[in-house]
């Protein structure tokens, strides 16, 4: 019998293998990021030579895992290997395609080994030399932005990116973009303000001593009066959007970079709008009194990540300019003339110098949140937390602008966020603050509430290291599931645990079912009358009370480096002296001072678009 199926599939093998002699396809599926819905590869095969590769990664996060869709099936074919680097930013959905591959290659009778590698060259590429009016180095969210405007003001531009893609830490981003009084607003589903009151009374006694914070709060308390004897609209104003952008960063901020911020987020919606990308359904967060950041809905009208949706169309909008990309190249010096940034030096993957002359430079290579060794530098205590940053968030801008005489301010401000789920791989996912601001609540391993939810980012994240496992529970319910794609998302991933009854979720959890019901009903009661006795709250959705319900199981994880390079609102880059750097701009998250001591969520793709488009003109502006 051992040898009747001993023969059988020899005969089997042999018969695939005469297969290969004419063109086959075969197809194998793996998990990458969605774990319901299987990364498929196609893989054309004759003579143990793949001569096509079709990925079906449709699921995967648009931005990233379809990078890596785009990218691989090149590698595969010009090297007729599966042995091949994968995206960086993309490695779940990079490592599903190579083992999907795989299984389609085994169908066909073969192991990787079969397959006889082509000679790629090993060249070292040649030496790139390029004059350009603009030079952008970073394709984040600020970098691409920054490229749009200057193009649009009729400026050649080129743009350096460490890594093989676009998109930064911006592309990761999920929860959306605030904006101070925007015709959107006045459409939210939940129209109540009652965080103002607690806004001023949290100035009043926190921040007498802050002139910036004081003079704020005054104006808004004149506003917040005016607008109760005549409610019009949604409330919010620009002044109350500073106001809560330094209080959430302790009054540390640079108050002229939070009133720039502020004064041009409603235009930029409008800006972004008209690129092609809407964020219209306004939502609340931490650290905001009111419904403020702004989020993109996919078809279903399901909110949507903002990131995997804002950064295709900022990367389309250049390719439609024609915009010059230069990938997998790392800039590492500004070349100065005469005390003015004149271009960059950098290196290409390949080893090869590139040189880019230019009237102006902007920096927008990210923070460095990927950067551990930095993390632990400026803040020890942060020693082994994991990150929810992209590999690119290292922080070179910030060394090459310092070389250049850049000033830097706040480097030890580095914000963890309170909800990242750890995947036994290691691997860290932001679970966005939008759950907690659309109604979802923390519990911890007693199944008790210990906090209010929608408080800025550090208290948060203070309270959920305070708890014995420095982790917790986020709960949602079924409704909830059902606006929300990016929820929806986290199930697919596999991050939930989940039950038909507040009792079967206590079980999942493992926390005390008898407790967490009671939990729920508290907290289903509050939301009912508007008023959490317990933590005071002021942000309410509607109760958990649709089946089932879900819980994610997150813990803090470094998230946003506050600190960077000193930039004034024109976006110049300035020195110790606080002068500008002629021809030096920078913008996003490589810059200090707008988000002071913590950053509010959502001000980080407002931050990207407002000073994007600033340095964009003012480094066009000056290349006149
Ligand atoms: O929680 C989040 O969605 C993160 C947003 C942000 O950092 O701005």
């Amino acid at each position: 019998m051992k040898k009747l199926t001993a023969l059988l599939a020899s005969a089997t093998m042999a018969l695939s293998l005469v297969g290969c002699s004419t063109a086959k396809t075969y197809t194998g599926e793996a998990y990458g990021h969605d774990k319901e819905n299987p990364v498929k590869v196609t893989l054309t095969i004759k003579d143990k030579t793949i001569t096509k590769v079709e990925v079906d990664a449709s699921h995967e996060t648009a931005g990233i895992g379809s990078k890596a869709a785009d990218a691989l099936p090149e590698q595969i074919v010009s090297a007729n290997s599966l042995d091949v680097d994968g995206v960086s930013g993309a490695t779940q959905t990079s490592k599903a395609i190579i083992e999907a591959a795989t299984a389609a290659l085994k169908q066909a009778g073969l192991e990787p080994s079969d397959l006889v590698s082509k000679n790629t060259s090993t060249t070292k590429a040649k030496d790139i030399e390029e004059t350009v009016d603009v030079v952008i180095v970073g394709a984040g969210g600020a970098g691409m932005t920054a490229a749009i405007t200057a193009t649009d003001a009729g400026k050649k531009v080129i743009v350096v990116e460490s890594q093989p893609i676009a998109g930064g830490n911006s592309v990761r981003s999920t929860g959306g973009m605030n904006a101070a009084k925007t015709p959107y607003q006045d459409k939210n589903e939940f129209a109540e303000s009652a965080g103002v009151e607690k806004t001023l009374k949290t100035a009043a006694e926190k921040f007498a001593d802050n002139a910036t914070i004081t003079a704020l709060a005054a104006t808004v308390k004149a506003q917040w009066d005016a607008y109760q004897a005549n409610p019009q609209g949604y409330f919010d104003s620009v002044e109350l959007m500073e106001l809560d952008t330094m209080i959430g960063g302790k009054g540390k901020n640079n108050p002229e970079l939070v009133k720039a911020l502020a004064e041009n987020s409603a235009d930029a919606i409008e800006w972004l709008a008209s690129i092609g990308a809407e964020v219209k359904n306004v939502g609340a967060f931490g650290g905001a009194s009111v419904k403020r950041i702004h989020r993109p809905v996919n078809a279903d009208g399901k909110v949507t990540a903002v990131g995997a949706y804002i950064v295709p169309i900022l990367e389309k909008n250049l390719q439609d300019r024609n915009v010059h990309f230069l990938f997998d190249t790392t800039a590492n010096e500004i070349i100065m003339k005469d005390g003015k940034a004149v271009g960059i030096k950098g290196t290409g993957k390949d080893g090869h110098k590139v040189t880019i002359n230019a009237k102006s430079v902007v920096i927008a290579t990210g923070g460095f949140g990927a950067n551990a060794e930095m993390v632990e530098k400026y803040k020890p205590e942060l020693k082994g937390f994991a990150t929810t940053n992209a590999e690119g968030a290292q922080g070179q801008g910030i060394d090459m602008a310092t070389a250049a005489g850049a000033a830097t301010v706040d480097m030890d401000q580095i914000q963890i966020h309170p909800t990242v789920h750890i995947e036994e791989d290691g691997n860290a996912h932001l679970i966005t603050e939008g759950l907690r601001g659309d109604g979802a609540i923390l519990v911890n391993a007693e199944g008790k509430r210990f906090y209010d939810e929608v408080s800025t980012r550090d208290k948060v994240s203070a309270a959920i290291i305070a708890q014995p496992e420095k982790s917790a529970w986020l709960v949602v319910d079924q409704s909830m599931v059902d606006k929300s794609a990016v929820i929806a998302g986290y199930i697919k991933s596999g991050y939930t645990v989940t039950g038909a009854t507040y009792e079967e979720l206590a079980k999942a959890m493992g926390v005390d079912e008898a407790t967490f019901t009671s939990t729920m009903n508290t907290w289903n009661q509050a939301v009912e009358t508007k008023s959490d006795t317990e933590f005071g709250r002021t942000s309410f959705a509607n109760p958990l009370a649709t089946a089932p319900y879900y819980a994610i199981k997150i813990t803090p994880a470094v998230h946003h480096t506050m600190g960077g390079i000193v930039i004034n609102p024109k976006a110049e880059v300035l020195n110790e002296k606080g002068e500008a750097i002629s021809g030096l701009y920078a913008a996003g998250e490589v810059t200090g001072g707008v988000h002071g001591a913590n950053r509010l969520g959502g001000n980080a793709v407002a931050d990207f678009v407002v000073f994007g488009r600033i340095s964009g003109q003012s480094a066009a502006d000056n290349a006149k």
